[in-house]
């Protein structure tokens, strides 16, 4: 197994991916604008100073339960470059509707900064369950070790699973560098544990994040792993010529002979211009130069997909693209015609490609059950 590959890495092509060059290459440049607006999107509780009742506890305990049963099964402890362990996780995670079934339609991710600091606070990226499921989750391993509590702060309660992190895989394996950020990177390489936010009222996990904070060790020794350099492209192309990260085309979790998979990712680039031409780039990118505490990321196909039918009708609407004080600053009529276009193109392959895998998983089904 390569350990993050550095010489490949660092002599990856230079000018990379898409048409005119890098597609969403790093705002360095991006003026650090005016706190945005808070999230609309994941409504939390309110602070609640009496605990909840018995029912509530046992519908979050056999929640908990279930969750480490199910992470520990698909996701178990293995080396930290495990690919092929990797890839089990990953699957079986991204095609597992009980555990898309305890998410929220819009989850948010995060790091946890400081083990005080109230979400409302915290900066956090809304995903669609299947991005969380297919992309981030699996870089975790467990073992099935979780605790519930109840925070009264928040309204909310905490499943706390035991965890250590893939920090050895290639550097394609991670939806984007991660390592963007010396501090993230080094959250995610130590983190000990996975908490699940659990809304009592709702029945369903709408934060998750990954801590360093819980007081133990990650569940097995961190061989550190140092950044490698990030030069502000968050896709490239390898020195084989393929567009990375890959995990973000839907490596591994589409099969291999979906007909929509070329198509989806020519699709993307198309729209990836749009989006840029419309400056969505300035502030749907990992290091998030508009400081959204709720970020949406658009900047790979998997990351796209998640969002695609907010980002039509945000659009359509004209929310969407905002000026740099966070009003809406529609497009010219020619633009946002193209935009929206080459989103519906997106979007209808998209559906094409789900329902060619629902079809294959149908027959599969059937074929079994005949042999049954
Ligand atoms: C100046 C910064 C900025 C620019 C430019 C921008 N956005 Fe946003 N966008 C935001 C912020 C901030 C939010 C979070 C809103 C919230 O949830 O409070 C957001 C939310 C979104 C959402 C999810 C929430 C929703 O409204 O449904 C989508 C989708 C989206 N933007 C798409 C786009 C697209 C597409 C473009 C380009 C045409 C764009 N944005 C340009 C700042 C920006």
């Amino acid at each position: 197994m390569t350990i993050l590959n550095l010489p490949a890495w660092r002599r990856r092509t230079a000018h990379a991916w898409g048409v005119a060059g890098s597609v969403f290459a790093g705002s360095a440049g991006a003026l650090a604008l005016a706190a945005s607006a808070t999230a609309a999107a994941v409504k939390l509780p309110e602070p609640s100073a009496t605990e909840p009742p018995e029912p509530a506890w046992q519908a979050v305990r056999a929640a908990g339960a279930e969750l480490a049963a199910q992470l520990a099964r698909h996701c178990p402890l293995a080396a930290p470059g495990d690919s092929t362990a990797f890839d089990a996780c990953r699957r079986a995670l991204f095609d597992n509707a009980p555990l898309r079934g305890r998410l929220n339609e819009v989850v948010l991710w995060g790091r946890q900064r400081n083990a005080s600091l109230a979400l409302k606070d915290t900066g956090l990226t809304q995903f669609a369950p299947d991005v969380l499921a297919g992309m981030y989750l699996p870089l975790f391993m467990f073992n099935g070790e979780h605790r519930v509590q109840w925070v009264g702060a928040e309204g909310l309660f905490q499943i706390r699973l035991a965890t250590a992190f893939r920090n050895r895989l290639s550097p394609g394996q991670f939806p984007y560098p991660f390592w963007h950020e010396d501090d993230k990177w080094a959250t995610y390489q130590n983190a000990s544990e996975l908490l699940l936010w659990w809304d009592p009222s709702a029945g369903i996990v709408k934060v998750a994040q990954f801590t360093t904070h819980g007081g133990r060790a990650p569940l097995q020794a961190v061989r550190w792993q140092a950044a490698p350099s990030f030069d502000g492209r968050w896709m490239w192309t390898d020195t084989n010529g393929r567009t990375q990260p890959k995990v973000s085309l839907f490596d591994g979790l589409y099969r291999n002979d979906n007909p929509y998979l070329p198509r989806l990712e020519a699709s993307y680039k198309a729209l990836a211009l749009r989006l840029r031409e419309s400056q969505c780039d300035q502030c749907h990118v990992p290091d998030n130069p508009d400081k959204s505490k709720r970020l949406v990321l658009l900047q790979t196909p998997a990351h796209a997909a998640g969002e695609i039918r907010r980002l039509l009708d945000a659009v359509r609407e004209d929310r969407m693209p905002r000026d740099q004080t966070g009003i809406e600053a529609p497009l010219d009529a020619p633009l946002k015609r193209a935009l929206l276009e080459q989103g519906d193109a997106f979007a209808t392959l998209l559906d094409a490609a789900r329902g060619w895998e629902q079809q294959r998983r149908d027959a599969t089904q059937s074929a079994a059950s005949t042999q049954r």
